[in-house]
Formats: structure tokens, C-alpha cells, sequence
């Protein structure tokens, strides 16, 4: 015990000086955003591919909403430091829209992982003329389920 005492002094200062590594953020897992969607990404493959699932709580049509697949990648190169970009694309299974999220995954300071993303929701409009309305564009924050 005596002898135990310098080596956990030398551990704390260490710790003390360097810090405790960085929690990691990973998109793997459940989400769910401030509208009350609920995403599922089931694996991110070694070149940040993924793939998943949504399920919007809102909609823009007046169809019944249904679990829509999406696909995305995430930033895997040499430089990654961790809180990674991505983007991914959900293809609507209930309507003929397709909306892109680009996001970032961040380690809050209470150590809680959130994804900070931004949309465009693209409609689709009778001819060329209606093109102008066609957009949306919001933002969604997720943290795990
Ligand atoms: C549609 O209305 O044609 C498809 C559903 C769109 C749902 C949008 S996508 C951006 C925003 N975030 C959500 O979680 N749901 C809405």
C-alpha cells in the first residue's frame, strides 16, 4: 500500500496534465431529433459507408407515414480527429421526396454524443414553372435514444 501511493500520485498528475482521452462520437445506434423522427445507422464499413433507417414524425403530404431507408457516409480519411462530418441521403418510401442531411457528430460537454445537422427536403412539383417551391430547408439536432 505504501509503496502503491507514489505510483497512483504520478498516475493522477499524469491524467491531471494530459487530460482523459476523448470520448469518441459514433452514429451507430438509435436517434432521435427535436421533431420526434427516430433514425436507426445499424454500421459505418471502413470507408464510412452506412446505411439505416427513418422514421419521420412529420411529413409534408397528407400520405400515412412509413419507415424509409437511407444511406450515407461519414468522414473516415487519415485526418479524422475525431466528431466527424457526414451526410446522408433518405429516400422517402411514402412519397416522391428525397431529403439530404449534412451534420457533424459532436461530444457534448456533459459527454453526451449530438448530431448537428441541416436539411434540404426536395418535392416534387408538377413542371418546371412550380421548381422555385420545391425546397426545404431546416435543421434537426438527434441524441441517442
Ligand atoms: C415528405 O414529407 O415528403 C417526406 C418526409 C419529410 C420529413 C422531413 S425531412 C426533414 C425534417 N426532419 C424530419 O425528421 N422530418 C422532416
Amino acid at each position: 500500500m505504501v509503496q502503491a501511493t507514489p505510483f497512483l500520485l504520478v498516475l493522477f498528475l499524469a491524467l491531471g496534465a494530459y487530460g482523459l482521452p476523448a470520448k469518441k462520437c459514433s452514429l451507430v445506434g438509435h436517434w432521435v431529433n427535436d421533431l420526434g423522427s427516430n433514425m436507426t445507422i445499424e454500421s459505418v464499413n471502413a470507408n464510412g459507408v452506412f446505411a439505416g433507417s427513418y422514421h419521420t414524425a412529420v411529413t409534408a403530404t397528407s400520405n400515412e407515414i412509413k419507415v424509409s431507408p437511407l444511406q450515407g457516409s461519414q468522414q473516415r480519411g487519415p485526418n479524422q480527429k475525431g466528431q466527424p462530418t457526414f451526410g446522408f441521403t433518405v429516400n422517402w418510401s411514402f412519397s416522391e421526396s428525397i431529403t439530404v442531411f449534412t451534420g457533424q457528430c459532436f461530444v457534448d460537454d456533459d459527454g453526451k454524443e449530438v448530431l448537428k445537422t441541416m436539411w434540404l427536403l426536395r418535392s416534387r412539383v408538377e413542371n418546371i414553372k412550380s421548381d422555385w417551391k420545391a425546397t426545404r430547408v431546416g435543421n434537426n439536432v438527434f441524441t441517442r435514444l
